[in-house]
């Protein structure tokens, strides 16, 4: 590979988290990330409000990924930013930041894919929790499981990438958000569901699997179904909720996990393949990252899970997207601009 040093700065600001990084090569210097707390108030993320905390706290968090990685805005070599997919408000304001710092600094503008690089973050040096050393071997298969999407992608090498399922409905973090939300948790709920699983028992109670053909999934039946079996007992028992919390969660956790291992076992037959990551937000679940460790180790898969700080939004894995694209000369043509909607395996 390259010999010569490549400093990249990343910017992520699709959603609800604005977040700068500074890699050396594949190595991170820097990663801050810098949450917005103003949509718990809202129970989900509003997108105006979101867009206007990027632009408040896109300038402090760059500088702070800068200072902490000790070098200037002059070392840089490029600009990674998010292009898309996510909310069109928020994007602009990482877009036009990055346009505008390589325009006064000279210096190439990396544009890249949020679902993609949630699964590039395992070539973060140090980024795997099994073994900190060992990267994903092509061709892999990723469970890519975020707040908007739920996807199985056949990983071919750092850029073409296909999705052979996804959720036909509500994504998996979604049906977290939402589930939480009716068991009176705050947003994101999924972090929230989590904890309080680690104290309950998963088969407590149970949710039907839905059916659905090849690796597509879908989580809106089973929210429904949470939302009917709650109704029913609380009109037995007001208190239903409050003495159940930590079997609630347990068992819609368990669910989820169940589903998503399902399809990722069917693909991984399949498909032949046995280099297995996992990707995404959800992915900072516990009860996932277990099942994927005990079902990796019963189908002899060599697994890939990041760790914590790369799971959830975060801008090292905009840089790290970025320099693959550097190294293969991929720079972003002035003329493009942010996308809220762009599939992984479109044409760029
Ligand atoms: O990837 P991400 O940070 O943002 C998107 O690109 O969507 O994912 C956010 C999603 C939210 O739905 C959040 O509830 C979920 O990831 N999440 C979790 C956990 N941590 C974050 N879901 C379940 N268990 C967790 N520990
Ligand atoms: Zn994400």
């Amino acid at each position: 590979m390259h010999q010569q040093t490549i400093y990249i700065l990343g910017i992520e600001s699709s959603c609800d988290d604005t977040s700068a990084a500074v890699i050396k090569n594949d190595r991170i210097l820097s990663n801050i990330v810098a949450s917005q707390d103003i949509h718990k108030k809202y129970g989900g993320v509003v997108p105006e409000l979101a867009s206007r905390s990027h632009s408040a706290n896109i300038i402090p968090v760059v500088d702070a990924a800068l200072k902490e990685a000790n070098i200037t805005k002059n070392d840089l070599t490029a600009i990674a930013f998010t292009r898309g997919p996510g909310l069109l408000g928020s994007l602009l304001v990482g877009t036009s930041f990055a346009k505008g710092m390589s325009i006064g600094l000279k210096i190439p503008l990396l544009d890249v894919h949020h679902m993609k690089a949630h699964i590039l973050a395992h070539f973060i040096d140090g980024s795997n929790i099994v073994n900190a050393s060992t990267k994903p071997q092509f061709p892999f298969l990723c469970l890519t499981i975020s707040g908007g999407h739920t996807q199985i992608v056949l990983v071919k090498n750092y850029d073409k990438m296909e999705v052979i399922g996804e959720t036909i409905d509500d994504a998996a973090g979604e049906a977290f958000d939402k589930v939480a939300k009716l068991i009176g948790l705050p947003y994101p709920g999924g972090p929230e569901v989590d904890r309080l699983a680690q104290q309950g028992n998963p088969d407590a109670f149970s949710f039907p699997h839905p059916q659905v053909k090849n690796y597509d999934f879908s989580f809106s039946g089973l929210k429904t179904s949470v939302l009917y079996f709650l109704k029913k007992q609380l009109e037995k028992n007001s208190q239903f909720i409050e003495v159940n919390k930590n079997d609630l969660c347990a068992s819609f956790q368990k669910t989820v996990v169940d589903i998503l291992m399902q399809k990722m076992i069917k693909a991984s037959m399949d498909y032949g393949i046995k280099h297995i990551a996992l990707a995404g937000g959800v992915s900072a679940n516990s009860s996932i990252r277990k099942a994927m460790l005990n079902e990796g180790e019963k189908y002899g898969w060599n697994v890939y899970i990041p760790k914590l700080e790369y799971c959830t939004d975060n801008a090292a894995m905009i840089a790290i997207a970025g320099y693959f694209n550097y190294l293969s000369g991929k720079t972003m043509p002035p003329s493009f601009g942010a996308t809220a909607r762009w599939e992984i395996g479109s044409n760029d």
